[in-house]
């Protein structure tokens, strides 16, 4: 604990941190006259490295080359790094578009580590720029680095995680206009140094631009956010992150996409927005054994049949606990426009073209899947899987949803349908079952599309009524399946923390008596006015869609603003507050104090000035 006390004031301390360890000739380390590093542009390495999966006793990198190359992470706990650094080998490769991810293990907790990559043995110049400090992390801290018998028996450590949702880079005109780099990442690292351990970007990660309706323009896509978007690099060299994705990260809204039994739509872009979600971002998640890979393939399906065929796969290995739903006819689209690419014979859907689900894997080259195929014919398929994922840190469990992949269609005469859902049911099943059995005091539920606040089309339309008309993004449009999870999960009796995205708004609501609403954003997207959220009071009760709700409080866009002229971003700090940091009776050094009752402190900053705008505590029982 000692040694992440003493170091949390950033790079500063950082920089002293260098400077006994170095001789003299190591100054000036790394120097490019010396040839200690390569420039980057000249490295072979084009995007990364990026740091995920935060923990006590490891992280994981990721990174992308110009062509498949081998590569290793050397790391220590000082600079420079030399040859007795230790190592751990990767190479990238070309299914993956030249990424690769390789896993730092058996860390030491609470303690800082430098890293760099080395491709044909020389070191690269990582630090985005020049003048920045060299790339470090800074792992999470655990049980043995706090415990103290007489006032912390079971180590309990403070957690501290800065989260927020919506970074467009955009450049307009369709949306306003925004910083291709993004204010915020450098002002949450200049004015909080390594106060967060960990950052998780909440879905709408990226915006349509240049898509072409391959999978490739979808990866351009991210190449595009990941080069373009300086200071998000930076942060994303020193802060470990973790993703959800939502309606922009897949090509905007798939309502849908697990409703067995729907035809052709849009909704059949899911799988392809998910690969190179998977190569650029879901990489840095946790996987859960519900985590398999999507597969493609060409299916022969024959009228009346219920079995997809495809001769050149092997499904031996396909485990259905896995599977989400059966796309025949996937595809993604380009900038402009719903229709599937205008060229060559994908322009019209394929035969048999909808939502499936799997019945049972037949043999290697068969599935049985329901509904039985209409038309004999092939046609291009993508076999899905589910993206929710949970992982515990100390007293806290964090449960991140899937609120796009795996939902129905909504019914906009009747929000109430018992047939409609917006989480598929194996997803309901592990997030209710996760949360009645965790022993963690807190349970924080990252959830890309809000549960309270509307998300309408006032925004972009004059309509009498637009500001009431919820057009399908969030729960308040699966209000069955809404009030369900709200009444399971106070049933709880811990406090539930939700937050929440895609409307570009902050806001922190109590839903009930344990379970808070919080929007932690836009970090970088033009805002939403109040009309957008169903105009509610920036403080004080409303009614959300038949649920009583307190507005604690909301950022409070004025509906005489154009949302292109809303520039207000904000981003979240939570502090879960378990111990005090206090001198020791005898020795000289820190040590931590266990309250008897942990609280959690959500905190809301100004994007571009780094100043606490609201914070909210909620206590544990
Ligand atoms: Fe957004």
């Amino acid at each position: 604990m000692s040694r992440g006390v003493l170091i949390s004031h950033g790079w500063l301390v950082a920089a002293l941190l260098v400077g006994p360890v170095n001789s003299a000739l190591a100054a000036d380390w790394p120097s490019p006259v010396a040839n200690d590093v390569l420039p980057y542009p000249t490295s072979g390495l084009t995007h990364g490295p990026m740091l995920g999966r935060p923990a006590s006793d490891g992280v994981r990198i990721w990174l992308r080359t110009d062509q498949p190359r081998q590569f290793a992470v050397v790391y220590d706990t000082q600079v420079p790094l030399g040859a007795d650094s230790p190592s751990v080998s990767g190479k990238t490769i070309a299914a993956s578009d030249n990424t690769a991810k390789v896993d730092l293990a058996g860390l030491a907790a609470d303690t800082r580590y430098f890293y760099g990559i080395r491709i044909n043995g020389q070191l690269i110049d990582t630090r985005v720029d020049f003048h920045d400090p060299w790339p470090a992390f800074q792992t999470l801290a655990d049980a043995g680095t706090a415990r103290d018998e007489a006032v912390n028996p079971e180590g309990l450590t403070n957690l501290c995680f800065a989260i927020g949702h919506c970074m467009s880079q955009e450049p307009g005109p369709r949306s306003g206009g925004h910083y291709a780099s993004s204010p915020v990442f450098d002002t949450l690292l200049a004015r909080h140094g390594d106060e967060p351990r960990f950052m998780i970007i909440n879905g709408d990660i990226i915006y349509e631009e240049r898509r072409d309706g391959t999978l490739d323009g979808v990866r351009e896509n991210y190449r595009l956010y990941f080069e373009r978007g300086r200071s998000f690099a930076r942060l994303a060299r020193r802060l470990p992150l973790l993703f959800t994705f939502d309606d922009h990260d897949v090509g905007w809204d798939i309502h849908g996409c697990g409703e067995v039994g729907l035809g052709e739509g849009r909704h059949l872009m899911r799988d392809i927005g998910l690969a190179a979600y998977g190569d650029y971002a879901a990489w840095a998640n946790p996987q859960m054994a519900s985590r398999g890979t999507i597969r493609f393939g060409t299916a022969a399906m024959a009228g009346g049949s219920d079995l997809l065929v495809d001769e050149q796969a092997d499904f031996t290995g396909l485990d259905p606990a896995t599977v989400s739903t059966i796309h025949v006819g996937s595809y993604t689209r380009p900038d402009s426009g719903w229709k599937r690419p205008d060229a060559g014979d994908t322009a019209k859907p394929p035969p048999n073209a909808g939502v499936y689900g799997l019945v049972e894997v037949v043999d290697a080259h068969r599935l049985r899947v329901r509904p039985a195929s209409a038309k004999d014919g092939t046609a291009g398929y993508s076999i899905g899987t589910h993206h929710y994922y949970d992982w515990q840190q100390d007293n806290c469990h964090f449960l991140a949803l899937d609120t796009r992949g795996e939902r129905s269609c909504f019914n906009g005469k009747n929000r109430a349908d018992p047939q409609a859902f917006i989480l598929g049911e194996a997803q309901e099943r592990w997030l209710l079952e996760t949360a009645r059995t965790t022993p963690a005091d807190f349970i924080f539920l990252i959830s890309p599309d809000p549960w309270t606040v509307y998300h309408t089309a006032a925004h972009v339309s004059t309509k009498p009524g637009a500001d009431r008309d919820d057009k399908g993004d969030g729960f308040p449009s699966f209000l069955h399946q809404r009030e369900r999870l709200l009444e399971a999960l106070e049933a709880v009796g811990k406090p539930v923390l939700i937050f929440s995205g895609d409307v570009h708004h902050a806001a922190s609501v109590r839903i009930s008596e344990h379970v808070w609403e919080f929007l932690c954003g836009p970090l970088a997207s033009t805002g939403h006015p109040l009309a957008t959220l169903g105009n509610p009071p920036t403080g004080g009760s409303w009614e959300s869609m038949g649920r009583p709700v307190d507005i604690r409080w909301l950022s409070g866009f004025p509906n005489d603003l154009p949302y292109q002229r809303i520039r207000n971003a904000y981003y979240g700090l939570v502090r879960v507050n378990n111990a005090a940091e206090v001198g020791r009776p005898r020795a000289v050094g820190l040590r931590l104090a266990a309250f008897d009752r942990p609280s959690v402190t959500v905190r809301w900053h100004d994007a571009y000035t780094g100043r606490l705008t609201y914070a909210e505590t909620v206590l544990a029982n």
